[in-house]
């Protein structure tokens, strides 16, 4: 038997899988990493401890890996998106990684749109400048740690950066570049023009490829801490989402993906870059060759219920806090809850708008936020899901991984909501069973990610929408959208208060 390895460099933690050639997972691990969020806004990770913990976890894994380390073939990727990684002339990291969920870009989003200008910026990136992206971090950086910028020859992606320590290569792969705002999205190559009018040396840009190229091997020295064997091939791989797309089979138009990692987010399948979404919703490659994807972000998703169990539940698992959602009706007995606890992306692109909860009543006990934070989490999906169905797309099957895929009264509530078949799938891994599927069509195993999803992927059950509670979400979403609108501008005076 065969295996390959998917490593999944999330924003907690990477997940690493070692699958068969039937698909299986046989192993998994799974190691955390601090996050570094010094004033409101800011999210910095140490892109050295990736490395250490993804060495760590590979080590740990093929330790305990009963057969063969040679019959492991192959390695590949799925990370985080949009992390800035700025590197020297000896590629020596220059500063900590500001990731996707830092918002401290406002000024620069706005310098992008001045100097390049909104309509030509949609043209070539098919997005707009969101805080998240990339390219506002570097201006950032340019702008407020000169000394720094100065040193950069090069800037990669958060799994970029690992891969290049396993393999001694820099590349990176166009589902990842993608979320840069500096890729050509239709054409495929780097913008000259956006470098030129924000004056960024175009070299900065590391060598593009395909998420399924092999790129190199494991290193002599890899080898040796993590006892796979030097020929093990490793493979480019791609942006998290794209590779959940994968790992959920959204390979073929018509079909949708709900994810509910840190973030959360909702992917359809686009079989090319034509369409036009005015922005509203981000546009990318796909870590399948040649095709794309459309995707609303909620910035906070499982993280706000990360947050809500660490801030009143503490000493509780996710289990047990979840344990009773079931118990409390449709609408939390009147209580909603907005996640925008670290601002949001999809509707708003609003890095001050800050969580709510709406309807406190003495009667509500903690079950009922449980059920509001999950309902609200859902809402916040809905709405890209009502802006792809505005545009035209026909949404009757939402794959759920992540989170949002654990509970099974979740699971009825996205499909009350979204108003769709909710799809679980047998063994969920989404990012980590993607990056495996890419290594596995690159070592050869399948002509293709479709005929290796045939064979990889199996769902478990399907949640369909019950009409009475599809009705009563209609009228809470309608109140959920207007909680905005009422509390941005409180928000915005509550802002000097925040640390
Ligand atoms: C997507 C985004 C997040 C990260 C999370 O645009 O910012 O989903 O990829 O890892």
């Amino acid at each position: 038997m065969k295996y390959v390895i998917g490593v999944d460099l999330g924003t907690s933690a990477v997940k690493i899988l070692l699958v068969n050639q039937n698909g299986s997972v046989v192993q998994e691990i799974s190691k955390s990493y601090p996050l570094y969020q010094e004033k409101v806004g800011y999210s910095e990770q140490d892109p050295n401890d990736w490395v250490e913990q993804t060495i760590a976890g590979i080590s740990e894994l093929v330790a305990a890996f009963k057969g063969n380390p040679e019959d492991i073939e192959g390695l590949s990727f799925s990370g985080q998106m949009h992390g800035l990684v700025l590197l020297d002339e000896d590629n020596q990291v220059l500063r900590n990684a500001i990731l996707w969920n830092d918002t401290r870009t406002t000024q620069e989003c706005s310098q992008i749109y001045e100097k390049v200008g909104k309509d030509r910026l949609l043209e070539i990136t098919k997005n707009p400048a969101l805080e998240g992206f990339t390219l506002p971090k570097i201006l950032w950086v340019k702008k407020h740690e000169p000394h720094i910028f100065n040193q950069a020859r090069v800037f990669v992606l958060p799994k970029d950066y690992v891969r290049y320590r396993l393999t001694g290569e820099l590349h990176m792969d166009y589902s990842d570049a993608a979320g840069t705002l500096l890729l050509n999205i239709a054409k495929k190559s780097w913008s000259r023009e956006i470098c030129e009018k924000l004056e960024i040396n175009p070299e900065i840009c590391p060598p593009l490829v395909q998420s399924d190229d092999e790129v190199g091997t494991v290193g002599k020295q890899i080898a040796e801490v993590t006892g796979l064997n030097v020929k093990t091939k490793v493979f480019a791989g791609g942006a998290d989402n794209a590779c959940g797309a994968i790992g959920s089979g959204i390979l073929e138009d018509g079909q949708t993906l709900a994810s509910t990692g840190t973030s959360g987010v909702v992917l359809s399948y686009e079989a090319s870059s034509a369409k036009d979404f005015g922005g509203k919703v981000h546009y990318f490659n796909h870590a399948a060759p040649d095709v794309f994807y459309t995707m609303g972000v909620t910035l906070a998703a499982g993280y706000s219920l990360s947050w809500f169990k660490e801030t009143f539940a503490k000493d509780i698992s996710f289990e047990e806090l979840l344990a009773d959602v079931d118990t409390v009706s449709v609408g939390a007995n009147g209580l909603i809850f907005t996640p925008y606890v670290v601002g949001e992306r999809t509707p708003h692109v609003d890095a001050n708008i800050r969580g709510s909860f709406i309807g406190m009543d003495a009667a509500h006990e903690r079950k009922h936020f449980t059920r509001a934070v999950l309902e609200g989490i859902t809402f916040s999906l809905n709405e890209s899901i009502e802006i792809f169905r505005e545009n035209g797309k026909k949404i009757n099957t939402v794959v759920s991984i992540g989170g949002g895929a654990k509970n099974e009264t979740w699971l009825q509530i996205q499909a009350d909501i979204f108003n769709a078949n909710v799809v679980k799938m047998e063994s969920e891994q989404g990012p980590g069973m993607g990056a495996a599927m890419l290594a596995a069509v690159g070592c050869g195993w399948y002509p293709s990610l479709k005929e290796c999803a045939v064979e990889f992927l199996k769902e478990e059950k399907v949640y369909s929408p019950n009409p009475e509670n599809v009705a009563k979400y209609k009228e809470l979403f309608k109140l959920y959208k207007e909680v905005y609108s009422k509390t941005n501008q409180l928000n915005e005076r509550l802002m000097k208060y925040r640390k």
